[in-house]
């Protein structure tokens, strides 16, 4: 098979280019759903966090209904930032609320203390009162979409011009409807630091040509990870373990029930799901592993790995989830390891784009996922 006859990869600009990421950040990151965090983060009404997203301070919280609202984080009047974030420096990926809310009612400008209630609208303004002329309904914060699904909270910065959350997961929600993904519990966190652009992690987690020599452990639980680089595996039904192994875990079983409802392939097999732009779902019968991918510039992409359990398995005592979360770690770590080392490999100065082998095929759908959406916008093209 010559050069010809392979698919490139997008150009290297593309995935190294601080302009390239500007333009991403605005055609991608700030039209389409962004998975966040999980709702439980936030489990009562006037619970709230601080979070960054590409660079934007974003306020995220409960109404006193309990419904999830989520403002961009700057007054109305002059712009200050209304709840400053604490352990920013130590937690770059998401951090628990310092100031700015009172007696968990309203949300309080630390500046000249306009006030506003946890649906956005301006509610006080100190000397602006009845009488001065100045209407408060013009000052509402800056909103931003706020949704959930399989216990997911998911944000767009771009709420009026959004699609609706069920049309943007396709038919994801239809493909996991078995498993109980909004009453899972997170059971354990790991927070990793990438030296690599977010599309090189996509492309990573949409092949398996790279499991024999990369995951040896993996591959001695999933066989058919190693035979013919992946490409016969039927991710829709699920992948299958070696025999007697039936979950993520170096030995391939756990104590953990399977999850009731799953259907026979289900029990025995492992899914994984792409939640573009910035999720990672990898579904076994017993737990989830949930990667939510903070892009932070052209080279850098934080990861907060979640791993969902359900609620009884948590509560008894004991629960230790490390039987999934060490053997998920191990595969992790490989993983980051092969991205960042793309990352440094593609500064080389005659490197214009890579190929696709064949059974690379899903990660053409990540090419053209970004082509569609900047591809208008930048100069150098995929060819
Ligand atoms: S900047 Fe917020 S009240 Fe003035
Ligand atoms: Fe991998």
């Amino acid at each position: 098979m010559s050069a010809e006859q392979l698919e490139r990869t997008l150009p290297t600009g593309w995935y190294r280019s601080p302009e390239i990421f500007r333009i991403e950040k605005e055609r991608i990151f700030c039209r389409e759903w962004l998975a966040v965090c999980r709702e439980e983060e936030l489990p009562k009404p006037s619970d709230h966090l601080v979070l960054d997203m590409l660079g934007e301070s974003v306020l995220l919280l409960r109404n006193r209904e309990g419904a999830l609202r989520a403002f961009y984080n700057v007054c109305r009047h002059r712009g200050s930032r209304l709840c400053r974030s604490a352990g920013e420096a130590s937690d770059a990926s998401r951090v628990v609320l310092a100031g700015g809310i009172t007696a968990g009612r309203l949300i309080v400008c630390p500046y000249h203390q306009w006030s506003y209630d946890f649906n956005g609208a301006l509610v006080a303004a100190p000397h602006l009162g009845a009488g001065t002329g100045f209407n408060k309904q013009e000052f509402h914060l800056y909103p931003i979409g706020a949704e959930s699904w399989g216990g997911f909270v998911f944000l767009n910065l771009t709420p009026a011009a959004a699609t609706p959350l069920a049309t943007q997961l396709g038919a994801i929600p239809e493909r996991l409807q078995r498993y109980p993904l909004a009453d899972l519990r997170i059971g354990a966190t790991i927070r990793y630091e990438v030296a690599a652009n977010w599309k090189i992690l996509c492309e990573n987690y949409n092949e398996c040509y790279h499991c024999g020599g990369v995951h040896p452990e993996l591959c001695a639980l999933v066989p058919s990870f190693r035979e013919a680089g992946g490409a016969n595996l039927d991710w829709i039904r699920g992948v299958p373990h070696r025999d007697g192994a039936y979950t993520f875990t170096r030995s391939g079983t756990t104590p953990r029930r399977a999850f009731p409802g799953l259907n026979a392939d289900e029990q025995i097999r492992h899914k994984g799901e792409l939640v573009y732009p910035n999720m990672f779902l990898s579904v076994a019968c017993d737990h989830v592993a949930a990667f939510i991918l903070y892009p932070r510039g052209a080279e850098r992409t934080d990861i907060t790995c979640h791993f969902l359990f359900e609620t009884h398995e948590i509560d008894k005592p004991g629960f230790d989830p490390s039987d999934a979360v060490d053997f998920w770690d191990l595969v992790n770590r490989q993983d980051w390891t092969v991205c960042e080392s793309v990352q440094n490999g593609i500064r080389a100065r005659v490197h214009t784009h890579g190929y696709y082998a064949p059974m690379e095929d899903w990660n053409l759908d990540i090419r053209r996922y970004v082509t569609e959406r900047i591809g208008a916008f930048v100069h150098e093209q995929p060819s």
